[in-house]
């Protein structure tokens, strides 16, 4: 396991307001059907949770939630919004509690910055631990088509309220990776290094760790997966499958009808 850096401890100040495109509603939106079904009073954790956005929203609801990041300055950021949310820094690869979560969110890329292959592995194994027996995890990763259509290559300035940022991407589509630099108001540059892994990689990682992969559709709009898909939204369960995939598939009908 390579230990990282905080890439994210210089920009994390500024990432809601660059961020502040995001429609965190989609991701809310989903969170909370396949939420309905788990037991009452269910625990939930959102792992890479960043600055607290979802979690905020999903505690909002009266969630049992709670939050765990590698970076230090992206839950601080967390803070500046009451209530206090709960967080703890931890590393995906090691997450330090088992058994514990009904439910587990992991959204936004945050399983596309795991760039060794070992390390999705150990990160899988890891939220499966921590998963009660019969728990559920709502991942999503972006695809090929996404750093192709949006970042491969580029360089460009946007501007959000009083922000200007320059970004520049570089892929190589050899490895998968995808290396962004960032720089806010001129300051310094912040390295981000994403990867992008063929489908066959990430559901044999999860099966591996103990899952099983019951839903695996195109984010934007919970249909199957095609070639221009950007974001893919898997859901996991741990325990038996096939006790699961037929309500999945009832909540799954509700979500694409609201994503019309
Ligand atoms: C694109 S951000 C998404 C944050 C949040 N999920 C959201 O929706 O805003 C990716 C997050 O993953 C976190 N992260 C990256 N590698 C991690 C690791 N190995 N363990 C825990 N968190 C990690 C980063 O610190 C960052 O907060």
């Amino acid at each position: 396991m390579k230990v990282s850096i905080d890439s994210l401890a210089e920009i994390a100040r500024y990432y809601d307001d660059l961020m502040s495109h995001v429609n965190y509603d989609r991701w809310f939106t989903v969170a909370v059907e396949i939420a309905a079904l788990l037991p009452r009073g269910f625990c939930h954790l959102d792992a890479a949770c960043g600055t607290c956005a979802l979690l905020r929203k999903l505690r909002g609801l009266g969630w049992r939630s709670m939050g765990l990041d590698l970076s230090l300055a992206m839950l601080r950021e967390g803070f500046r919004h009451a209530p206090a949310p709960t967080v703890f820094v931890a590393d995906l690869r090691a997450v330090p509690v088992v058994s514990q979560f009904h439910y587990i969110t992991c959204l936004f890329d945050s399983i596309n910055f795991l760039t060794e292959t070992a390390d999705l592995r150990l990160a899988f194994r890891e939220l499966a631990r921590a998963l009660r027996p019969d728990g559920i995890l709502y991942f999503d990763v972006v695809t090929e088509r996404m750093i192709l259509d949006h970042f491969a290559g580029r360089r460009w300035t946007e501007r959000s309220g009083k922000l200007t940022t320059t970004w520049e991407s570089k892929f190589c589509r050899e490895s998968g990776i995808i290396e962004t630099r960032i720089s806010v108001k001129n300051g310094p540059e912040s390295v981000v290094r994403e990867r992008v892994y063929p489908l066959s990689v990430i559901a044999e990682a999860v099966e591996a760790a103990g899952l099983h992969v019951v839903q695996a559709v195109d984010a934007e709009t919970w249909q199957p997966i095609r070639r221009k898909t950007t974001r893919i939204d898997y859901v996991a369960v741990k325990g038996n499958p096939e006790l699961f995939r037929e309500r999945l598939a009832a909540k799954a009908e509700r979500i694409r009808d609201l994503m019309q």
